[in-house]
């Protein structure tokens, strides 16, 4: 079936949902998405960003639908018109989820492992305003320990349940997600149950945000400053597949993370093994620099990037310089009778 995403046409398989459509057409048209996960069944409908506006809602009923949609659970119909960011609706909309997302979130970003890597951070540059109209003090957690390797931080947490999932579909024992309810609402007891499994490394890769961090890593670097590669080795545990992106800082092997598509998802999931106890390099097959899809902070410069555009002329800038430098060295050029503000410059005042 034909459905039509901001203009762009597209035929798609019956159950495909409009962020899948999306995503094939791929571009600015793609909606945003902090709870929904490719790789994780049943995922999304719970963060709103993915908002999206049904013009017409099929060749057999073109009525559009009133609603703005959330486009990760609303299934693609037969002539379907779809406007993303053609809509200053939806922009409205994304803008106040952004907003509303960021009523509890501590701006720490500063100090935060995630930035760089964040959605939210991302969301909130594209979407997000200066200025905040909440005046009530935010919500607060006592900090929890979750074991050696993840860092819960809970007040960073925006409820995605993307976590509770890999707990789920991951790990053998299935845990259940959001305790309490409301402002109280947080994810704890499912974190600190599922911790022990072998996959549990897992839902750091999938928090959207720097909620579940890697705490062999915390604080060693700012995630600019590493050079992904991408890696494997022989990895044993049942389920693992052994390919991963691992993090160097120089020789050092700082973070082994699953490789990150355009989506900031991952490709497959690792163990914990892989991603925790394997920091030497002599453990690891490195295939080559890691591609990054999609632009963001730790991309930028990035040689693996395609540089056409780029035309440095060092020879010519060298020349250019140095021709600059010696017209300032001789001060031939200077102006000793200039005035500022009616007085010479080089008067003896
Ligand atoms: S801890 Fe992270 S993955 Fe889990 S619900 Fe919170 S934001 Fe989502
Ligand atoms: S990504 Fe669709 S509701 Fe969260």
């Amino acid at each position: 079936m034909k459905v039509t995403i901001d203009g762009q046409e597209i035929e798609v398989e019956a159950g495909t949902t409009i962020l899948q459509a999306a995503r094939m057409i791929g571009g600015e048209s793609v909606p945003p998405a902090m709870c929904y996960y490719s790789k994780l069944k049943g995922s999304g409908g719970k963060c709103r960003c993915c908002l999206v506006e049904v013009a017409k809602g099929s060749d057999a009923d073109p009525r559009p639908m009133p609603k703005l949609m959330a486009s990760c659970v609303t299934g693609c119909m037969d002539g379907m018109e779809i406007n993303s960011k053609n809509s200053d609706r939806v922009r409205e909309a994304r803008e106040s989820v952004t907003e509303f997302l960021l009523i509890n979130h501590p701006l720490d970003c500063p100090v935060c492992d995630q930035a760089g890597e964040c959605d939210l951070q991302n969301l909130s540059f594209e979407h997000g305003k200066s200025k905040t109209r909440f005046i009530e003090e935010k919500r607060t957690f006592e900090p929890e320990d979750i074991g050696p390797n993840i860092q819960l931080h809970m007040n960073r947490c925006i409820l995605c349940q993307r976590c509770v999932q890999v707990a789920d579909q991951l790990t053998d024992n299935r845990v259940h997600g959001v305790m309490d309810r409301g402002d109280h609402a947080n994810i704890s007891t499912c974190i600190s149950k599922a911790i022990d499994n072998e996959f549990s490394g897992n839902m750091i890769d999938v928090c959207p945000v720097g909620a579940l961090t890697d705490k062999t890593f915390r604080f060693k670097s700012r995630v600019w400053f590493n050079k992904p590669y991408n890696a494997h080795r022989e990895c044993t545990t049942p389920g693992c597949c052994g390919k991963t992106t691992v993090w160097m800082f120089g020789n050092e092997i700082q973070r082994v993370t699953g490789r990150k598509d355009e989506y900031h998802e991952v490709e497959e999931f690792i163990c914990n093994s892989c991603r925790f106890d394997h920091k030497e390099v002599s453990d690891w097959v490195i295939e080559g620099p890691r591609e990054f899809e999609k632009d963001s902070v730790i991309n930028q410069n990035n040689y693996t990037q395609k540089l056409e555009t780029v035309n440095i002329n060092t020879e010519e800038g060298i020349l250019k310089g140095r021709l600059e430098d010696r017209k300032k060295i001789s001060m031939n050029e200077i102006d000793y009778d200039e005035k500022i503000d009616g007085e010479k410059l080089n008067s003896d005042k």
